[in-house]
Parts: structure tokens; sequence; C-alpha cells
């Protein structure tokens, strides 16, 4: 599903462009959802301050951002702050990645104004300093009414306590209508999560060549396709975001089934003898 209006191939860069022209654009993925990882290690190659890594991180945050709008992708949702990156991590970085969120927001909102990119943000935001706050919901409110890419940043982020907040505001639901345990489904289940209003994600992107999940979106990626780079966010750029595309593009989604021609069986499974011991 495409947002209507709002391709703007025109405006890829060339290296894009000849990415994008390999793609087949009726199957491009509805949300996309990245695990940015690697600033630090990206500053530490150049013997640069871990805080420099971030501030080019942020600038890849808005380039990739940038070019998803362009190829009119629906949904991109960035991994930028998780509850245990605020819980580990010296109080100085911290204060540092919300100074950068703070100034980041400030200075881009006129793009995403420029790009039809709306913000909005999952996590438990309501625990970061207000100051931050208020400029998120200064950005949110600002780009509410573009229809383009909604950009989703995940702030004060963990996927447990998701579900934790979630099964919480569930209980109280069925307090509240004298519901019972029993006729709770998935359904009852995904609707009380912060991505309610959102599909999951079908490609998720880790940079930095780790292997890991690290507690992102674990009830939504239950079906993702997963690619991961070497690449370190802070050189992350809107063509491996389209080569990470191209890669899902050429996978075939299965969902539990046999997918396409793996339902032909060549003999009766009745007539297989299954050895015993
Ligand atoms: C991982 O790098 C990245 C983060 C902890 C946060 C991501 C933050 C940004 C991309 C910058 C700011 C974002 C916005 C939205 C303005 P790391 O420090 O864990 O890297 P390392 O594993 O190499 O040490």
């Amino acid at each position: 599903m495409q947002p209507s209006g709002t391709l703007r191939i025109h405006e890829l860069t060339a290296e894009e462009r000849a990415v994008y022209a390999k793609l087949k654009p009726e199957r491009l993925p509805e949300h996309v959802a990245i695990i940015m990882d690697g600033n630090g290690r990206w500053a530490g190659r150049r013997s640069l301050k871990r805080f420099l890594g971030h501030q080019q991180g942020a600038k890849s945050v808005q380039l990739v951002t940038e070019t998803a709008s362009r190829i009119g992708l629906p949904w991109l949702t960035l991994y930028a702050f998780s509850l245990e990156n605020k819980l580990r991590r010296p109080r100085a970085e911290v204060n540092f990645l919300m100074r950068l969120l703070k100034s980041y927001l400030e200075s881009n909102v006129q793009r995403m104004m420029d790009n039809n990119v709306r913000i909005r943000y999952i996590g438990r935001t309501h625990e970061l300093p207000p100051e931050v706050q208020d400029k998120m919901r200064w950005a949110e409110e600002t780009t509410a009414r573009n229809t383009g890419t909604t950009l989703t940043l995940a702030l004060n982020y963990g996927a447990r306590s998701e579900i934790v907040d979630a099964f919480r505001s569930l209980a109280a639901e069925m307090q509240r209508k004298h519901l019972s345990p029993g006729r709770i489904d998935e359904e009852d289940i995904r609707r009380h999560l912060y991505t309610a209003n959102m599909p999951d994600p079908d490609l998720l992107i880790r940079t930095s060549g780790e292997m890991r999940i690290s507690n992102f979106l674990l009830w939504q990626i239950a079906y993702a396709e997963i690619y991961v780079t070497e690449r370190l966010w802070p050189d992350f750029r809107g063509v491996h975001l389209l080569e990470a595309i191209a890669d899902f593009q050429r996978r075939e989604r299965r969902y539990g089934g046999l997918g396409e021609g793996g339902g032909e069986v060549e003999e009766d499974p009745e007539q297989i003898r299954i050895a015993a011991g």
C-alpha cells in the first residue's frame, strides 16, 4: 500500500535510483523497522568521542527517513533509545542523547514538513525529561497532518515492558467490562500494544553486524524478514535501505506455510512408515 501521491523518485540520488530501478514497486514492504547500532564503534575507529558517533547517527536518521519518504514507504520505525540504554549508559551519554534528540527535532521538523513525514513515538516517553517531551509533542503536533511516511521513534522503549504495559491496560479493560480471561485472544493483546494502529514490520534491519533483537518489537516481528549488515549506523544511507529492500524482495515469505510451489506432496503421507525407536 502506498500513501497516494507521495512518490518522489526524481529526488533520489543517482546511486539510489540505480538500486530502486531493480525493485518491484508493488512489492515494497509496508513497514521497515531498524535497530540503529554502531555509533560508538564508528567514533572509536576514528579515535573520536562516542558522542560524535551519535551526532553522525542523527544525520543518518534524517537521510534514511527522506529516502523512505521519496519511495513512498508508509511506515519507518527506528530504535533510538532503549530502556536499557537509559539504565546502563553513563549519565553524561544519556544526557547527550536527550539533547541531541531535542536539537534533532528543532532543526528537522521543517524538513519533515517538506517531505510530508509525520513523526510519532513509542516507549515509556513520559519518563523522559519534560523539556524533551515538550519538543516531542510539538514535533508530533506540527507534522500530524502529513500523509507520507510515518516515522516512529522508539524512545525509552523495551519490548518486554511494552508487553507488560499492554497486559496492564488489557487487565484494566477486562475488569471494567467484567470479561473472563478465557476470552483473551491475540487481537486483544495487539490492540493494547504501543503499535496498535500500525501494521507489523515486514522487514527488520540491524546495522553493525550484531545478530541480536535487543528487546525490540518482540511481538510485532513474529513474521518479519531480518536483514543484518556489517555497516555501522553512521555510514548507513538511503541507498543501503534500498539494498535491504532489494534483499527482502528476493525472499519468499511463508508465514508458517509451505510457500509457492511447496504444496505438491510427492508421496501419500499416509503410506510413509514412521520408523520406531
Ligand atoms: C547505538 O550505538 C545507537 C544508540 C544507542 C542510539 C541511536 C541514536 C542515534 C542514531 C542518534 C540520535 C537519534 C535521533 C533520533 C536524533 P552504540 O552507541 O550502541 O554503538 P556501539 O555498539 O558501537 O557502541
